[in-house]
C-alpha cells in the first residue's frame, strides 16, 4: 500500500510505486526526473506534457529504422491474429528467422534466440566453460555485455578503480570477479601475455569489437587479429558482442566488416527493432553442446524465447534492412552530423573529438587524436559533455546525458534533423560552457562517470 494517490502527478506515482520511477537503472539519470513517455514515432518521443524530442538515444540503440516503424507495427499486428506463445515445438516463423540469420552472419552456423543482450552473453559464457572445462573468461575495460555477475565489471571506472576489479553491483561472489580477468582494450601484448601466463586456463574471451558503451572506441586490426589467433592456438573461444554492433554497422556485423569470424556471436538490439530479442550464434560443434538438442549439456531455457509476436518483429526488420537504402541513409547523416559537429567545436575553438562509425556519433571533450582505450577517455571532460546534453534537451533533442553515452541516427531521421542537431548543439554548447566556466571549472569532472549503458 502506498499513500500516492491516483490523482498525483505521474511520475509522483511512478515513485511511489516503483523503485527510482523507473524500470532499469540505466534510466535513473539525473537532472531527469520527471519524464514521463506518451508516445513515439519515427525520430521522435512525446511526453505526456505534450512537449517533442529529436531522439538520438534509441532506447541504448535498437531502433535502428525509428520508432514504431509501420512495417514492423504491420508484421506484429498480423502475427497476433494468428499464434501466441505456445511453448513447445517450433513456428515457421523462428525457422525462417535462423535461416536468415545464418545467411547473414558470417560466423553462424547455428544460432538459438533469447529475449535479451544479457541472456545470450550469459549463454555464450557458460558455453565456453561447458565446452573447454575451464574457469576463467576474459573482458575488456569500457565493454558492457550485460547485468549478470561474470560481466558485471569494469565498465565505466573512476581513474582508481582501472587495474582492479571494478564490480558494477554489490551482491557479486568475489571468487565470480576473481574468475573474470579484465584487459585494456586494443593491448595485443597484454592479450598475448595472458595467454603465455595462462592459456590453458581460459574458456573464453569476450569482446564488443566496438566498445560502444564508451561512446565509440574503434578496433585496431592488430587487436581482433590477436585475439583470434591467441584463443584458436590455445583452445579457447572468442566472443563477439555484437549486440550493439550487429546489423547496425552492417548486416553481418563487424564480423563483416573486420574479415575476423569469432566462434561465438552474441546479438540483440538493432535486429527487432525495439522489440525485446536477443540471440546466440556461431559454430554448429558449439551450439550442438546446448540442451535445446537432447543430450547437449550446457543448459538451455526462457519462457519466452522465440515469442512469435518478437519473431515477426524482427523478420520485418530484417527485410527492411535488407532491401531499403537504411545504411545508405543512415551512414550518410552519420557523416552530415560528425562533419557538422567538427565545425562546431572549431569555430567555438573548443577541443573535442568527433568520432563515431555509420549512424553512430559522439562527441568527446579532449583533445585528440581519436581514444584507443579507456584510459585515454579520462580526458574527456564530463561536466560538459553531460551539460550540453542537458541543454540540448531543453531545445527538444535528446542525447543521453550521462558520461560517454553514443547516440543514434535512424533511417527516420532526415537532413533537416541533423541541420537542427548541429544547430542545436552549437547553442547547448556556449549555453553549457557559460555555466561550467561561471562554476570556474574548465577542469573535467569525473560525475557520472560510474555508470555504463
Ligand atoms: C554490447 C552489449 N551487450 C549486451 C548488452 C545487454 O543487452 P540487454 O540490455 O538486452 O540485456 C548490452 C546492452 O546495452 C550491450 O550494449
Amino acid at each position: 500500500m502506498n499513500a500516492v494517490g491516483t490523482g498525483a502527478p505521474l511520475a509522483e506515482r511512478a515513485r511511489a510505486a516503483i523503485p527510482g520511477g523507473v524500470n532499469s537503472g540505466q534510466r535513473s539519470v539525473p537532472g531527469i526526473t520527471d519524464l514521463v513517455v506518451a508516445r513515439a514515432e519515427g525520430a521522435r518521443f512525446f511526453d505526456t506534457e505534450g512537449r517533442a524530442y529529436t531522439d538520438y538515444h534509441a532506447a541504448f540503440g535498437p531502433q535502428l529504422l525509428g520508432h514504431n516503424d509501420p512495417d514492423v507495427s504491420a508484421a506484429v499486428a498480423a502475427v497476433i491474429r494468428e499464434v501466441d506463445l505456445c511453448g513447445v515445438g517450433v513456428t515457421p516463423g523462428e525457422i525462417e528467422l535462423a535461416e536468415r540469420l545464418i545467411e547473414l552472419v558470417p560466423s553462424f552456423e547455428q544460432v538459438l534466440l533469447t529475449s535479451t543482450g544479457s541472456e545470450a552473453t550469459f549463454h555464450a559464457l557458460r558455453l565456453s566453460r561447458a565446452v573447454t572445462g575451464r574457469r576463467l573468461v576474459v573482458k575488456f575495460q569500457g565493454c558492457y555485455h550485460g547485468w549478470h555477475d561474470a560481466v558485471s565489471l569494469n565498465v565505466i571506472s573512476a581513474e582508481d578503480a582501472l587495474n582492479r576489479p571494478d564490480p558494477i553491483s554489490a551482491g557479486i561472489l568475489p571468487e565470480v570477479l576473481e574468475s573474470t580477468v579484465v584487459l585494456p582494450f586494443n593491448d595485443a601484448e597484454a592479450v598475448r601475455r595472458l595467454f603465455a601466463d595462462h592459456g590453458d586456463q581460459i574458456a573464453g574471451v569476450i569482446v564488443e569489437p566496438v566498445p560502444h558503451n564508451i561512446g565509440c572506441v574503434l578496433p585496431t586490426d592488430e587487436f581482433l587479429i590477436t585475439l583470434r589467433e591467441q584463443t584458436t592456438q590455445h583452445g579457447a573461444i572468442l566472443i563477439f558482442d555484437e549486440v550493439i554492433t550487429g546489423f547496425r554497422h552492417a548486416l553481418g556485423g563487424w564480423q563483416e566488416i573486420s574479415g575476423i569470424t569469432p566462434d561465438l556471436t552474441t546479438l540483440g538490439k538493432a535486429f527487432a527493432n525495439g522489440f525485446p530479442l536477443g540471440a546466440i550464434g556461431g559454430r554448429a560443434d558449439l551450439m550442438q553442446q546446448f540442451s535445446s538438442r537432447p543430450g547437449g549439456s550446457a543448459f538451455f531455457a526462457g519462457t519466452y524465447n522465440g515469442a512469435p509476436v518478437v519473431v515477426a518483429a524482427a523478420l520485418a526488420t530484417l527485410t527492411k534492412l535488407t532491401e531499403q537504402p537504411v545504411h545508405e541513409h543512415t551512414f550518410r547523416l552519420g557523416e552530415l552530423a560528425r562533419a557538422g559537429l567538427r565545425e562546431v567545436f572549431a569555430e567555438l575553438d573548443l577541443p573535442a573529438v568527433v568520432t563515431g562509425y555509420g549512424s553512430i556519433f559522439v562527441s568527446y571533450f579532449m583533445p585528440g587524436p581519436a581514444p584507443r582505450t579507456y584510459s585515454d577517455l579520462l580526458a574527456n571532460r564530463a561536466d560538459l559533455f553531460v551539460g550540453y546534453r542537458r541543454k540540448l534537451i531543453e531545445r527538444g533533442i535528446f542525447e543521453l546525458p550521462l558520461n560517454l553515452k553514443r547516440s543514434h541516427i535512424s533511417y527516420a531521421h532526415t537532413e533537416s534533423d541533423i541541420e537542427q542537431l548541429i544547430d542545436g548543439t552549437r547553442d547547448a554548447v556556449r549555453a553549457a560552457l557559460s555555466e561550467t566556466t561561471e562554476l570556474g571549472a574548465g577542469a573535467s569532472t569525473m560525475g557520472g562517470l560510474v555508470r555504463e549503458s
